[in-house]
């Protein structure tokens, strides 16, 4: 098994990419034999943005990521850009993906719908750099989060498409979703997904967030009026079963257990207080090596600087097979 991901140098990193895609990183340095991690800095050009505040979310990012535990030793952890390797896939790559899958994509249509600044062409061939920066290092898992199916799916279909073309070269990787059920939804508005673009901030709990910013906001979650109140899980009660989702993920338990010890509760003031506890327990440890680490911009550079040379070694022959495949530049 070897894994590879892109985490995006935009927004806060809130609960739900920690539990949904960071934590998932982390467990995945153990169980595959190469875990290769991308913050993906010219993915964040394709829409509009300021450079200099690109260069500090990335280094919050990667901050954060290394907090969470991530270890540059054990796991490759690089900036895209570093890597040439990946835009130039992406460019070969195109020669094999159809306009009109692109043009099909959700989250081209859902970004560019609207936007009354430029719809840029990179906007629109995101995807295929998404493929290029997996299939460059052959990597078999994908850990994303649901919204990206239908990028795993594309990707899969030019790896194939480029395989029945020019050969067995490229490795057909598979998606890893987390499990049905553990979505963390915005406390809020219990129906919706936790997000920093789409979700209110006072329903969203930041990693970083200090311990009486989430007990604050985790108490004022939307429950529900039911009298007396009752703590299970259902469709028909979004918020209280939100917060079980919360404690059982925080707490590493499955949802009945969650359910099972909340069975001497006197209200959703208990289960508020067990959700915020486990939450701050979980995530302070991470906002305190965070703090430490985020300062010093040398050290995270030089954590990319050995990222990126171990993932330019991974890419090299990668690179080396597709232009020898696709007859271009020097033949071996
Ligand atoms: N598109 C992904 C997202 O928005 C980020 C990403 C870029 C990615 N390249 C990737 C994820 C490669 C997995 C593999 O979340």
């Amino acid at each position: 098994m070897r894994i590879f991901s892109g985490i995006q140098p935009t927004g806060r990193k809130h609960l739900g990419n920690y539990i949904g895609a960071i934590r998932r990183y982390v467990e995945g340095q153990d169980q595959a034999a190469e875990s290769i991690y991308c913050v993906v800095d010219l993915h964040a050009t394709t829409v509009a943005y300021d450079p200099a505040e690109l260069r500090e979310r990335l280094y919050d990012t990667l901050a954060i990521l290394v907090a969470a535990g991530l270890d540059p030793e054990r796991c490759i952890l690089f900036r895209q850009s570093d890597v040439s390797a990946h835009p130039e896939l992406s460019w070969l790559l195109s020669s094999v993906t159809s306009w009109g899958d692109l043009n099909r994509m959700h989250q081209f249509k859902d970004k560019s719908a609207g936007q009354r600044e430029l719809v840029s062409a990179g906007l629109f061939t995101y995807p295929v750099l998404m493929a290029a920066d997996v299939l460059v290092h052959r990597a078999t898992h994908v850990p994303v989060g649901d919204d990206q199916r239908q990028h795993i799916e594309l990707m899969r279909d030019i790896a194939e498409r480029f395989n029945a073309r020019f050969g067995e070269v490229l490795v057909v990787p598979e998606g890893t979703y987390p499990p049905v059920g553990a979505r963390i939804m915005d406390l809020q508005e219990p129906t919706r997904k936790m997000s920093t673009t789409g979700g209110t901030a006072e329903g969203t709990v930041y990693v970083l967030d200090p311990p009486k910013t989430i007990e604050k906001k985790i108490k004022r979650a939307v429950t529900d009026s039911d009298d007396p109140p009752v703590i299970r899980a259902g469709a028909d009660k979004p918020g209280v079963t939100n917060l079980l989702e919360i404690l059982a993920a925080a707490r590493g338990i499955t949802l009945a257990e969650a359910e099972a010890s909340m069975a001497d509760a006197r209200g959703y003031g208990d289960l508020k207080a067990a959700t915020a506890e486990a939450v701050i327990e979980l995530l302070t440890p991470v906002r305190e090596r965070y703090e430490e680490l985020r300062p010093d911009e040398r050290r995270l550079e030089e954590i990319l600087a050995v990222g990126a040379e171990k993932a330019a070694a991974s890419a090299a022959p990668v690179i080396a097979d597709v232009r020898e495949a696709m007859g271009v530049g020097r033949p071996r």
